[in-house]
């Protein structure tokens, strides 16, 4: 079985953004150049996956305007023969890319936002990305869990070292070792406090999941914070098929504290095949 669907739940109201988020998405702060959705959005692409599903919630219209055409803009960039800009504003939705949107009618939490999917996911394995959560890596992290994906055909959970004091934030897992990379899942908890922790290795926002998923999600009460959580899913989940958790290659930005948000600016200002020289230069010359 091959991933073609991504799941985008992106109906949070992202409090730990405002003021910045009271009007807009959180999802559509930019880092650089591009919204954070984008990226995700991009990472799923180039994972080979073509329809993009995204769980919205109330406010949330500037998404589907991202990936929607823009007429007027078009034909003023068009009429002003601005071609560089005019391609990059087509790049954004592939002709082939496809974009589905599903309404989460009320803030349930990450589980009822993958639960509400199902009727378009149906009976395939399929990826959730939490596009707060921005990821770099070669190739992209994604990419790297769909190719384990192929191989071992179950559930595949992106995880990262946290430090200790961070478990509260975090699913935090533990497991058997398969290879290098790879471990049998045996505990997942939501953020649990650091003595009830598994191990220090925290879910890191994307996750290759077997349908099976959704009857879980199905089962399960309203777990940490009051929300249905799709970390109690996946341990159901754990107890009927083997679920993997992956230690992916690369670097996470938290893009939903200012922290994380910043960090990621700075250092993708860096990389940035333009801008990242005078940027470089300009931070020397702060006296930090
Ligand atoms: C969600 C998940 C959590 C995971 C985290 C990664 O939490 O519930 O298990 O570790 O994403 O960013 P949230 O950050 O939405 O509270």
């Amino acid at each position: 079985m091959k991933i073609n669907k991504a799941i985008f739940p992106v109906a949070g109201l992202g409090t730990r953004f405002l003021p910045a988020t009271k009007a807009q998405p959180k999802e559509m702060l930019p880092v650089v150049d591009k919204p954070l959705i984008q990226y995700a959005v991009e990472e799923a692409y180039a994972a080979g996956i073509r329809q993009m599903i995204f769980v919205n919630g109330r406010n949330k219209r500037a998404i589907p305007d991202h990936f929607d055409t823009a007429y007027e803009l078009e034909a003023e960039l068009e009429a002003a023969g601005k071609k560089e800009l005019l391609a990059l504003v087509h790049s954004i939705k592939p002709d082939d890319m496809e974009c589905i949107y599903i309404r989460q009618p009320k803030a349930l939490g990450l589980g009822h936002a993958v639960l509400c999917a199902q009727c378009v996911v149906v009976n395939e394995p399929f990826a959730v990305l939490l596009a707060d959560d921005l990821m770099v890596g070669k190739p992209p992290i994604l990419k790297q869990m769909v190719e384990r994906f192929a191989d071992w055909q179950a559930s595949i959970i992106a995880v990262q070292e946290v430090p200790d004091d961070q478990t509260r934030r975090y699913g935090m897992v533990a497991g058997t070792p398969v290879n290098d990379r790879m471990m049998d899942m045996t505990h997942i908890v939501e953020k649990p406090a650091p003595k009830d922790a598994p191990s220090r290795l925290g879910v890191a926002g994307r996750y290759i999941l077997t349908p099976g998923i959704f009857k879980e999600i199905a089962a399960q009460p309203r777990g940490v914070g009051g929300e249905i959580q799709l970390t109690d899913g996946i341990a159901a989940l754990m107890r009927r098929e083997k679920v993997f958790a992956f230690r992916y290659e690369g670097r996470r930005y938290d893009c939903g504290s200012k922290e994380g948000f910043l960090e990621a600016n700075v250092e993708l200002a860096l990389m940035h095949p333009q801008l990242g020289p005078g940027f470089r230069s300009y931070l020397k010359t702060l006296e930090l």
